[in-house]
């Protein structure tokens, strides 16, 4: 019987619910040649260069392993769309991720995260006030999906109904390994998927244009800011790119973040009688147990040094951010949960140019979640660890999070 390969093994669901040891084996060699000439990356000193390197390209049409995945030419999300900014280089990058931060930050628009606080408080409230105690609660379903999903169709201005329509195309459009399927069937799903998303963002484009509210894509679409206005097809990708890693991401922190105080019981009393260490907390998650595990599809445009390889020109690269958080050489004991570390810096937001555009949304809506689980549910217990996880390496966290409960505290 042959070696499972390296890229095999990140596959490989027996490996999802604790890649850790695996990962462990990978940072022996920083920078991996994979069979197909592609390179994987798992130190932390050297992904966090590569993030910051102008010659490592972001650009999906450029990537050989994107173009052999059938990932390029119609753009990240799908047939006839266009890349986002998330896929591109400086200057074309930086235009549009300004034209897209004007709407959802500062220095133009500080309020719209901070804003919201108190509806995402209002929210997790309502979802706590719903459980049943005693008795059993599904994390993710109760909690860490109906929060993220609220609160970016809010504030994209979402209608509350559509979520039951583009759940399952988000679904079918992320699935990257389905073992049922045969890898064309599969290609074939994910497009039509994406024709299903992208007609649903141009319908909601075209009705906030035409009567705008007070959301983001209200503000988007009518926008003839300094740097001119975003064109239609960017606009429609751009919306789809916030919905989807606006939630998708966040669902897999609050959910990683209470399987982890589970296992920490006495971190999980720290933080009952001690909500502040939230705000730690959650970074130490990014690092321990981040929902990214890596970024596929980057391309060197010259010949790297790096850790004694060169990675030639034109080659593709991956970088392995949730094995450069557990690097020796960057934490002390980097296997363990240590919410006020001194040194919590790590990659679960990624870096440089691409530095996660959603992070301050994200952390609020963990601290609240994760303050509320710690402070409002009674004697929480796991029911089975690990949990079920979804299939994806990429997007990693449990499918779902049964857990027994005593009972529920007031707000
Ligand atoms: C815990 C939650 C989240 C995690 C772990 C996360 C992680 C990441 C990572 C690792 C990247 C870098 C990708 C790369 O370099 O190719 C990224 C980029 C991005 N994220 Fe997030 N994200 C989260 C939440 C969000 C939210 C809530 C939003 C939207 C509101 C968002 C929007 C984006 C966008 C638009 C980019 C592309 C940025 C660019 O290319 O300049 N993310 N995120």
């Amino acid at each position: 019987m042959t070696q499972p390969s390296t890229w095999e093994q990140i596959l490989d669901y027996s490996n999802r619910a604790n890649p850790y040891p695996f990962y462990d084996e990978l940072r022996k060699t920083p920078v991996t040649r994979l069979a197909d000439g592609s390179y994987l990356v798992s130190t932390y000193a050297e992904i966090a260069a590569l993030l910051h390197d102008p010659r490592v390209s972001s650009d999906i049409d450029r990537n050989p392993a994107a173009a052999a995945a059938g990932a390029t030419g119609d753009g990240e999300g799908g047939p006839g769309m266009s890349p986002t900014f998330l896929s591109m280089d400086p200057p074309d990058h930086d235009r549009f991720r300004r034209m897209t931060m004007r709407h959802f930050g500062p220095p133009t628009t500080p309020a719209r995260v901070a804003g919201m606080e108190a509806r995402m408080t209002d929210i997790v409230t309502d979802l706590i006030d719903k459980m049943t105690a005693p008795g059993r609660i599904d994390v993710v379903d109760d909690l860490a999906y109906p929060l993220p999903v609220t609160v970016i169709c809010e504030l994209l201005g979402v209608p509350p109904g559509d979520e039951q329509r583009f759940r399952v195309w988000v679904d079918v459009a992320l699935q990257s390994t389905d073992p049922g399927l045969d890898p064309e069937t599969q290609q074939e799903k994910r497009a039509e998927a994406g024709r299903e998303l992208r007609a649903f963002m141009e319908e909601l484009v075209d009705a906030h244009r035409r009567a705008p509210g007070n959301d983001l894509l209200s503000a988007m679409a009518a926008d003839d800011g300094p740097e001119g206005r975003m064109p239609d097809d960017q606009l429609v990708s751009t919306g789809l790119l916030l919905l989807i890693a606006g939630h998708e991401t966040t669902v897999n922190l609050i959910s990683n973040g209470a399987l982890t105080l589970l296992r920490h019981p006495a971190e999980l009393q720290r933080l009952r009688s001690n909500p502040d260490l939230v705000i730690p907390l959650v970074e130490e998650l990014l690092r321990y147990e981040p929902p990214v595990h890596f970024v596929p599809f980057r391309t060197a445009l010259d010949d790297i040094d790096i850790a004694g390889t060169t990675i030639p020109a034109g080659a593709s690269l991956t970088l392995v951010l949730a094995a450069g958080n557990r690097d020796p050489a960057h934490v002390a004991d980097p296997d363990l949960f240590i919410p006020d570390r001194p040194n919590n810096q790590h990659l679960g937001f990624g870096g440089g140019v691409h530095l996660c555009f959603g992070a301050p949304l994200a952390r609020l809506e963990a601290q609240i979640a994760l303050t509320a689980f710690a402070t409002r549910l009674e004697n929480p217990r796991l029911v089975s660890d690990p949990p079920p996880y979804r299939p994806s390496p990429f997007l990693r966290g449990p499918s779902h999070l049964p857990i027994d409960i005593d009972g529920i505290a007031g707000a």
